[in-house]
C-alpha cells in the first residue's frame, strides 16, 4: 500500500503518515552510511519527514543527517526536515527556550544538516527559565526571517501551548502548529485526553514519538535482551533500568498477550504498534527510529496493515491494555 500524507494540524504542510527519526541510532549506532542505507529505504517508501534535534548525540546525529542529504541530492522541495532546541550544551546559555539561545541553536543546526531553511523547529521542552512569551517572539522572527516554515513544541502541556496561541493572537505573531508528544499503546493520556480541546480549538497536529516503547512492543524483550539492541548501549542503563523494572515487566506482559492478536492478522507485532498509532486522527505522523534497514522495511509496512485495525480488533487490544484514559472534566 502506497504512504498515507496528512495534514500537519490545521497547516497546508502534507506530511507522510510515517516519519523517519534519529534519536540514540545516528551516531551511536549508525554512521553516514549505516543510516543512508535506513533513510533511504524510509524516503522510497514514501517517508517526507525526518526528525533531528540539537541534543542527539550532541550534534552528530544532525552532522551525519546532512551529509545523507548532501550524498543523495533530494529535492530540497521533496522533504521536510526538524531540529529541536533545548539541549544544546552546557554552558547557561546553550540550553532553554531564550531568544539567544533559539537563534543560535537554529543557525548550528541548519550549518549541521546543511540546509538553509528547517521545515519544522520544535521547542524540545517547556523552559520554566524563560517567558512564553520570548519564545514565541524569537521563533516568530525566525520564520519572518526565512530560516524556519513551521514552529513548535514537544511534551509541552495543553495549557501551555494554549498561553503560546494567546500571546502569538495578542501581538499577531505565528503559533505553534504542531507538538511533538510520547505516543504509544502504553502512554496515550495526553495525547487521547490532555490535548482534545486543543485539537478542536487551533488545530494542533502531532508528530508522535517512540511508537514502539524504544523497541518493547516489538517483543523484543519478552525472553531475553538481543545483544545488538538500544537498551544495551553505553549511556543508556536508564532505558534498561526501565524495561527490567516492575511496570516494564508488566509491559512486556501485556506484549505477550498481544502478540496473539498480531498473529492472527498476520502481521508482526512492530507493525501492529505502529498501525494502532495510525489509527488516532489527530496524530499527523508516527515518527519511527531503526538501527536497521530491515527494521525500517519491517514498519513502514504497518501502513497497509491500518484497515485490518477494524472495531472489533481494536477491542480486543483495548481489552488488554486495559489503560484507555478517561476524559477529564476540564481538559485545559
Ligand atoms: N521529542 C522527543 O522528546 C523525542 C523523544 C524520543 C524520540 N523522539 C523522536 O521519535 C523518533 C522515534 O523514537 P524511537 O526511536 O524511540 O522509536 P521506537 O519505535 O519506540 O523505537 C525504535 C527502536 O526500536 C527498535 N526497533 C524498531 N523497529 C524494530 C523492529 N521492527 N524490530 C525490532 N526492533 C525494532 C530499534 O532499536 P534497536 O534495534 O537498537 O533495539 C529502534 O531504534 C526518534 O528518532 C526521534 O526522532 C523524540
Amino acid at each position: 500500500m502506497d504512504m498515507e500524507y496528512r495534514r500537519l494540524g490545521r497547516s497546508g504542510l502534507q506530511v507522510s503518515a510515517l516519519s523517519f527519526g534519529s534519536w540514540v541510532s545516528f551516531g551511536n549506532q549508525l554512521d553516514v552510511e549505516r543510516g543512508e542505507a535506513c533513510m533511504v529505504a524510509a524516503y522510497d517508501a514514501g517517508v517526507n519527514f525526518f526528525d533531528n534535534a540539537e541534543a542527539y548525540a550532541a550534534g552528530k546525529s544532525e552532522t551525519i543527517m546532512g551529509e545523507i542529504l548532501q550524498r543523495q541530492g533530494w529535492a530540497r522541495d521533496s522533504f521536510i526536515v526538524s531540529s529541536k532546541v533545548y539541549w544544546g550544551g552546557s554552558k547557561p546559555t546553550q540550553r532553554g527556550l531564550s531568544r539567544k539561545h533559539i537563534y543560535d541553536a537554529c543557525h548550528a543546526a541548519m550549518n549541521r544538516l546543511q540546509v538553509d531553511y528547517l521545515d519544522l523547529y520544535f521547542c524540545h521542552r517547556p523552559d520554566p527559565n524563560t517567558p512564553i512569551e520570548e519564545t514565541v517572539w524569537a521563533m516568530n522572527d525566525l520564520i519572518r526571517q526565512g530560516k524556519v516554515l513551521y514552529w513548535g513544541t514537544s511534551e509541552w502541556s495543553a495549557q501551555q501551548i494554549m498561553e503560546a496561541h494567546m500571546i502569538a493572537r495578542q501581538y499577531n505573531l505565528l503559533p505553534p502548529t504542531m507538538e511533538q508528544p510520547q505516543y504509544h499503546m502504553f502512554h496515550r493520556e495526553r495525547v487521547e485526553v490532555e490535548y482534545a480541546r486543543v485539537y478542536r480549538e487551533v488545530g494542533l497536529g502531532t508528530t508522535i514519538w517512540s511508537p514502539l516503547a524504544s523497541g518493547v512492543l516489538t517483543g523484543k524483550y519478552n525472553d531475553e535482551v538481543p545483544d545488538d539492541s538500544r537498551v544495551n548501549l553505553p549511556g543508556y542503563e536508564w532505558l534498561k533500568e526501565m524495561v527490567f523494572s516492575e511496570e516494564g515487566q508488566a509491559r512486556i506482559q501485556k506484549v505477550r498477550e498481544l502478540t496473539p492478536i498480531a498473529d492472527e492478522l498476520g502481521v508482526s507485532m512492530a507493525q501492529l504498534a505502529i498501525a494502532w498509532c495510525l489509527k488516532n486522527p489527530n496524530v499527523s505522523t508516527v515518527i519511527t527510529g531503526a538501527s536497521r534497514v530491515s527494521q525500517v522495511e519491517e514498519n513502514m509496512k504497518a501502513m497497509a496493515i491500518v484497515e485490518q485495525l477494524d472495531d472489533d480488533v481494536m477491542a480486543q487490544i483495548e481489552a488488554v491494555l486495559d489503560n484507555k484514559p478517561e476524559p477529564g472534566a476540564f481538559q485545559l
